[in-house]
C-alpha cells in the first residue's frame, strides 16, 4: 500500500491505538478526538506526548456532533475510519441507551456532512459496525447472506447505526462497513479477562455454549487494507475470524495462552449479579454471537490469525506477565 493519509474518527481508543500501530509510520494517521479543548488546537493540528510505545499521529480535535476546522483534513484523505461512539461497557439505562445511540448516528451524520463539503473526499469511508448484530444465535452461524436479526437493544444500535451511514450521500467515497466481532490485542477486552485470569475466576461463563466470535486486531488492520486496495469492495462485510469457538473454548485456551491451570466457573446468574455490581450487562458475555466472515473469504482474503490459540499466544507475548498473573 502507497503511503496514504488515513483519518480515524474516535481513533483515541483501543481499536485506534491498534490501527494506528499497524498502519504508521508508513502512512500519515490522524485522528479525531473530543478529547483537545479547543484553546490547544489553534493551529488546527497538534501534536501530543503520547506514551513511547504509541503510534505517531497527529491529532484534531472535533465535537463527533458538527462541522468544524477539523473537515479540511478529510480533504485527499485516501481512508476515513469511523470509530467513535460512547462505550457499551455500561449498563443500560435509558440515559446510556440514548447516549450510546445518539452518539454514534451524530458521528456518521456530521462525517458524511463533511464529505459532502470536500472538494476532494476520502476514496473510502469504512464504518464501524458490529457483529452483535445478528441474534443469539447457537444453532448455525451467522454471515453476511443468510444471517438473522432479532429485536433487541444491541442489534437496533447497530442497525440504525449502518442504516445512516448507507443514508449518507458520498458520490465519490466508497463505503464499507464492518461488522466486527471482539476484537483482541494487547487492550481493549482482553483486560478485563486478565484480571478475572490473575484472581483464579478464569473459568467457563454461563453454560460455555455461547459462541465467541473474534478477530484479532492485526487481522481487522489488514482487512482495512485489503479492503483498501481492492476498489471494487463495497458494502457490509463481517471481520472475524473463520473460526468462532464457544465461551469454554474460549477461556480454557486463554487459560492455556497464560499458563493458568484453573479459573473458578461463573454461572449466568452471577454474571448478572457481578454486572450489576461493576456496571456492565452480562449480555456482553452470555450472547452467543456465532458469527462467519463469508464475504472477504471470497474475496481471497487470508486470515494471519485464523485459530484462537496462535492469536492469543502472539497477543500475550506482547503483554507484560503481571497484567495476567498475580505471582
Ligand atoms: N472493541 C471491540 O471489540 C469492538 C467490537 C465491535 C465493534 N466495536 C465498535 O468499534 C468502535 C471502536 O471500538 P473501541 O473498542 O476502540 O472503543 P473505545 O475504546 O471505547 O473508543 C471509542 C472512541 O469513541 C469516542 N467516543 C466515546 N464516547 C463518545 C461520544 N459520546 N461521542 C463521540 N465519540 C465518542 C472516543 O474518542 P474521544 O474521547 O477521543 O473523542 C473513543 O476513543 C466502537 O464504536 C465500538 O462499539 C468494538
Amino acid at each position: 500500500m502507497k503511503t496514504n493519509k488515513i483519518i480515524i474518527a474516535g481513533g483515541s481508543g483501543f481499536i485506534g491505538e491498534e490501527l494506528g500501530r499497524y498502519f504508521s509510520p508508513q502512512h500519515d494517521i490522524v485522528i479525531l478526538s473530543r478529547q483537545l479543548p479547543d484553546a490547544d488546537n489553534n493551529r488546527n493540528h497538534h501534536h501530543l506526548s503520547l506514551p513511547a510505545n504509541a503510534p505517531p499521529v497527529r491529532i484534531i480535535h472535533w465535537d463527533a456532533r458538527t462541522t468544524g476546522p477539523w473537515v479540511s483534513e478529510l480533504e485527499n484523505a485516501d481512508l476515513l475510519i469511523n470509530l467513535a461512539g460512547r462505550t457499551v461497557n455500561c449498563r443500560y439505562t435509558e440515559t446510556n441507551k440514548k447516549a450510546i445511540l445518539e452518539s454514534r448516528l451524530q458521528a456518521v451524520e456530521v462525517l458524511g456532512e463533511a464529505i459532502a463539503l470536500c472538494k476532494s473526499p476520502p476514496a473510502l469511508w469504512v464504518n464501524a459496525s458490529s457483529a452483535t448484530i445478528y441474534r443469539h444465535a447457537e444453532d448455525r452461524p451467522q454471515d453476511e447472506f443468510t444471517g438473522e436479526f432479532h429485536p433487541g437493544f444491541s442489534v437496533d444500535v447497530c442497525q440504525q447505526w449502518e442504516k445512516i451511514f448507507y443514508a449518507q450521500h458520498t458520490p465519490h467515497t466508497r463505503k464499507v462497513a464492518l461488522r466486527m466481532a471482539i476484537t483482541l490485542g494487547a487492550g481493549g477486552v482482553l483486560i478485563p479477562y486478565f484480571n478475572l485470569l490473575r484472581f483464579g475466576l478464569g473459568g467457563t461463563q454461563g453454560s460455555g455454549r455461547q459462541r465467541f466470535s473474534w478477530v484479532h486486531s492485526e487481522d481487522l488492520a489488514r482487512m482495512i487494507e485489503w479492503i483498501a486496495v481492492h476498489p471494487a469492495l463495497e458494502g457490509t462485510f463481517n471481520c472475524c475470524s473463520p473460526n468462532p469457538v464457544t465461551n469454554q473454548v474460549f477461556m480454557k485456551t486463554l487459560r492455556e495462552a497464560t499458563g493458568h491451570r484453573w479459573g473458578l466457573p461463573a454461572p449466568a446468574w452471577l454474571l448478572r449479579a457481578g454486572g450489576a455490581l461493576i456496571g456492565t450487562e452480562a449480555e456482553l458475555v452470555l450472547k452467543s454471537r456465532w458469527v462467519v466472515p463469508a464475504r472477504i473469504l471470497e474475496t481471497g482474503f487470508t486470515f494471519r490469525y485464523a485459530e484462537l490459540p496462535a492469536a492469543l499466544s502472539n497477543i500475550i507475548s506482547q503483554v507484560p506477565r503481571r497484567q495476567y498473573r498475580l505471582f
